[in-house]
């Protein structure tokens, strides 16, 4: 692990959800881990009128109690001011001065933007003008959160302006699905087994499938996610990252800039989607009233904060290709959604069938073929699918499943995404971070559904009952088979899973 500098940690928006369930247990498990430098604090920076202690004793209900918690919790610290307003800003810098001072940390400061998106553009231009975005005395780092951006322009736009103010090799876009060991794991699956990559391409492959269903439902964001949608929320960002690592070919070495080239490169590689091509390759859908385990459930139309005629999409489903070399004819399958029967994320490969069947139609679904599931979550782990002989006469065939659980590695930690993007981001490592070109990218990619959505409104959004795997016309999409419907435990699946 590369040495971390003493450092201050800027938390803009600290008054808000992610803060106290996300970031600053994070913090707290580096804490216990002995990750964090000894000399280091956080800054809370938010409207909201509280105190250091106010702030503590706020972010203690949402620790687990232990004896190291009152010294983790005297490194918080808490500044109430008006993000947007320019003339407050040298408040920050004395208040940061001052706690540097205290602490003896020398001036280097990463700020982290958990606000809403309007203040993207405000905040690093407030930073500028009182000299907090230059390196000068001291390393100057910016993680932002996502949205970046709602379109191809705004994303443009939201970059543009960061660089006005911050070098790329100083910002930090967060995605939290990159910072998930499992998905970091599947490029060590890929690169250090020689059994794997030699088959990764279309000789071998027949399509490759990916999941990620949530059994939520929008829950008190609806304000948020009516503007939003299962797209932007989920398919810009978290899905298309995915698709970067079961698809990108191998870095030269494993440092930030030659894994993300390589990432940009799927996405340079992705087949162009026409405004046609939209209506027959992708679905949406939203979830409507139903009962689940016999309890009544509430449709999207009805929840919080959603508009009661909206027609912002719950469900995404999509067919698309890559054109290049290693995945030339290959298709691939995304769905994700809200109120599906199960939370499970997982990337399904799809191996294609032996040549001929040898031993005819048997309960081993010739169909189905060999399988590698690689489950990012819940029960993380890989799973192999094959045909066995059916012990007795005759030669049937039946799937059996070799399988790996994360959780086999009983006394090793399995850090949350958070926890190891902010090591990262200590560590000055941004492999983990996605790239201003690559958000473009992706951004480019998925525009003309965001055209073909808003420019014909005969593109139906369908509905589908809360706690079903989607619209029936998703399972259209796959030609060769069906979706694999997982459940919970990574070696089940089938129709019918727990909820
Ligand atoms: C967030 C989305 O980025 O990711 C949420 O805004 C979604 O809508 C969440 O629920 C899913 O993350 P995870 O880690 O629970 O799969």
């Amino acid at each position: 692990m590369k040495n971390i500098d003493p450092h201050i940690l800027v938390i803009f928006g600290a008054s808000g959800d992610l803060t106290k369930r996300k970031l600053v247990p994070a913090l707290y498990a580096l804490y216990k881990q002995k990750l964090l430098p000894e000399q280091f604090a956080v800054l809370g920076v938010s409207r909201t009128n509280l105190s250091d202690e106010e702030f503590r004793s706020r972010m203690k209900e949402f620790l687990p109690t232990n004896s190291e918690l009152d010294a983790f919790l005297d490194m918080l610290y808490y500044q109430p001011l008006s993000t947007s307003e320019s003339y407050e800003y040298p408040i920050l810098h004395d208040r940061l001065t001052s706690i540097a001072k205290a602490n003896s940390i020398a001036e280097n400061y990463i700020f982290y933007l958990s606000t809403p998106p309007s203040l993207y553009e405000i905040i690093p231009a407030n930073l500028s003008n009182v000299g907090l975005n230059k390196p000068n005395d001291g390393f100057r780092r910016l993680i932002v959160e996502k949205p970046f951006g709602t379109n191809l322009e705004t994303a443009k736009e939201l970059n543009k302006n960061l660089l006005n103010y911050f070098d790329e090799d100083q910002i930090y876009r967060i995605d939290h699905y990159l910072g998930k060991e499992t998905v970091q794991n599947m490029l060590v699956t890929r690169f250090s087994n020689g059994i794997f990559e030699p088959i990764w391409n279309h000789n071998f492959i027949q399509h490759v499938e990916i999941t990620s269903a949530e059994s939520l439902g929008v829950e008190d964001r609806g304000g948020y996610y009516d503007h939003s949608g299962a797209m932007r929320d989920m398919v810009q960002n978290h899905l298309m990252q995915l698709v970067g690592f079961v698809a990108m070919e191998p870095p030269v070495v494993i440092e930030a800039d030659a894994i993300r080239n390589e990432v940009l490169k799927v996405f340079q590689s992705l087949r162009p989607l026409t405004e046609d091509d939209v209506a027959s390759q992708v679905i949406r859908g939203q979830y409507i009233e139903s009962k689940i385990k016999g309890e009544p459930v509430k449709g999207y139309r009805q929840e919080k904060g959603v508009d009661t005629e909206s027609r912002t999409e719950t469900f995404f489903g999509m067919k698309f290709f890559i054109d290049n070399w290693r995945w030339s004819g290959v298709p691939f399958y995304i769905r994700t959604g809200k109120k599906l029967p199960t939370r499970v994320t997982e990337v399904v490969i799809h191996f294609k069938k032996p040549p001929m069947h040898l031993f005819g139609q048997t309960p081993f679904s010739i169909d189905a073929g060999n399988q590698m599931v690689i489950r990012i979550q819940p029960d993380e782990g890989i799973l192999l699918k094959f045909g066995m002989k059916v012990p007795g006469a005759g030669f049937n065939v039946q799937t059996v499943n070799m399988d790996f659980h994360y959780s086999d590695l009983a006394d090793k930690h399995l850090p949350s995404a958070y926890e190891r993007l902010l090591l990262d981001c200590m560590q000055g490592d941004a492999t983990l971070y996605s790239r201003g070109d690559a958000v473009e990218k992706t951004w480019e990619y998925v525009q003309p559904i965001l055209n073909a959505w808003k420019n014909n409104s005969d593109i139906p959004v369908y509905g589908y009952p809360a706690g079903s795997w989607g619209p029936d016309v998703a399972d259209d999409l796959v030609e060769t088979g069906t979706w694999r419907y997982p459940c919970k435990n990574l070696t089940d699946d089938g129709n019918y899973c727990e909820l």
